[in-house]
């Protein structure tokens, strides 16, 4: 039996190999510790979790059947609310408001719906990797923007092919980034705004890490937040992160309401929406209107300063992120590719990376770190680093 040709074109996900490295060691009885994947290690807020309980034991609302397609209309109203209030932005929650199962799922499905095959589509490099992989998915034309450290990690628009943008149908960004750690600029988003209305391009912004600012001075962005960006403009938004509940499966894709038709015509097929106890308990979370997401923005930038200044006091050169949940820095100069770096490091510390070659061709010479860790065990994975002899 042969696969599709789709499924044939798929590279292996680079982060199972990273697994490969890590279940070995724990057969050994290593002692690991892993900076891998971006998988909060906190449990969600104590009301958060007795909302969930609550919705699963309220019969009045038969939470366990089948949802409605778009999810239920509590939810969409307070998610338009929850956007009102922190970006002051207006949605309509019959047409602009797309609840999904994470935003990774909705992802693919716009994707699907946007891209046939050999289409062009504009994806920053490095990027999260589904970004990437549902461009294969689409079996789309992939044309990587570098995110280059001296342009702060912003794509170099001007540095596009006038006839990659000319085909173009689709440009995503993602801010603040993942892996990079970079922000976005006010004049950065209305440089891609104007670029996307020249080329007639649908444009993507994914702010996964929107309430994840590490620094007081910097408030994250909606893209939405430009006049007029919503008619040719969608944003994902997850909650993930924020709440620390990647396990609840609970994202939205929001703005232009012909993008969310058609999207929604790929998640018919798909999927039912998320739980419908999960969708009652976030309904209920966001209408509270308190920052939830504030303790855990704080523990990310206690642990960001204990990871980088260690690594600084071992001599690494390593940037301090704004925003978000990771550290991007260059592996030593003596390796050749970032799988290497990030095996012969696991071996000698126990100390699991990400190889910046699993975010796409520009990741090649980086490593990521989540900061998925708790601040003693931080300290530990510095200690190894700096004895297990490889220098920076
Ligand atoms: C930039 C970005 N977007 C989306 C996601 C996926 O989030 P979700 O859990 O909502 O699927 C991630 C997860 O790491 C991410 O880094």
């Amino acid at each position: 039996m042969k696969a599709s040709k789709r499924v044939l074109n798929m590279p292996t996900y680079v982060f199972a190999a990273v697994d490969e490295v890590k279940f070995d060691l724990l057969k050994k009885g290593v002692d690991v510790i892993d900076f891998g994947i971006g998988n909060p290690d906190r449990r969600p807020p104590k009301f958060m979790l007795e909302a969930l309980k609550r919705a699963i034991d309220d019969d009045e609302h038969q939470n366990h059947r089948y949802s409605q397609f778009m999810g239920v209309i509590e939810l969409r109203e307070a998610v338009a609310n929850w956007y009102k209030r922190r970006f002051n932005v207006t949605l309509d929650p019959e047409t602009e408001i797309l609840p999904l199962v994470g935003s990774k799922e909705g992802l693919l499905s716009l994707y699907m719906a946007y891209l046939d095959k050999g289409d062009t589509a504009l994806i920053p490099s490095p990027c999260y990797p589904a970004h990437i992989g549902a461009a294969r998915a689409a079996e789309a034309d992939i044309q990587e923007m570098g995110l280059l450290e001296e342009n702060a990690f912003l794509p170099d628009l001007d540095a596009i092919d006038e006839a990659v943008a000319k085909r173009a149908k689709f440009l995503l960004f993602n801010y603040p980034n993942n892996p990079t750690g970079a922000i976005e600029t006010r004049e950065f988003y209305e440089d891609v705004l104007e670029y996307g209305i020249k080329h007639d391009i649908l444009l993507i912004s994914d702010i996964a890490y929107s309430e994840l600012s590490l620094e007081p001075d910097y408030v994250p962005m909606s893209f939405l937040e430009l006049p007029d960006a919503k008619k040719y403009a969608v944003e994902f938004y997850s909650c993930s992160k924020s709440y620390n509940m990647p396990g609840w499966r609970v994202g939205f894709m929001v703005g232009n309401r012909e993008v969310i038709a058609n999207t929604l015509k790929i998640k018919t097929t798909k999927d039912f929406s998320i739980f419908l106890a999960v969708q009652r308990a976030i309904a209920e979370i966001l209408n509270k209107g308190e920052d939830f997401a504030k303790p855990n923005a704080e523990l990310y930038r206690r642990r960001r300063d204990v990871l980088v200044d260690g690594l600084l006091a071992i001599g690494w050169h390593v940037p301090r992120p704004k925003a978000g949940m990771y550290i991007w820095t260059k592996i030593p100069e003596q390796f050749s590719g970032s799988m290497t770096f990030v095996k012969e490091l696991a071996q000698k510390s126990g100390v699991i990376m990400s190889p910046g070659s699993g975010f796409g061709g520009y990741g090649e010479g980086y490593v990521r770190m989540a900061l998925v860790v708790e601040e003693d065990r931080i300290k530990e994975a510095v200690q190894r680093i700096a004895d297990s002899g490889i220098l920076r």
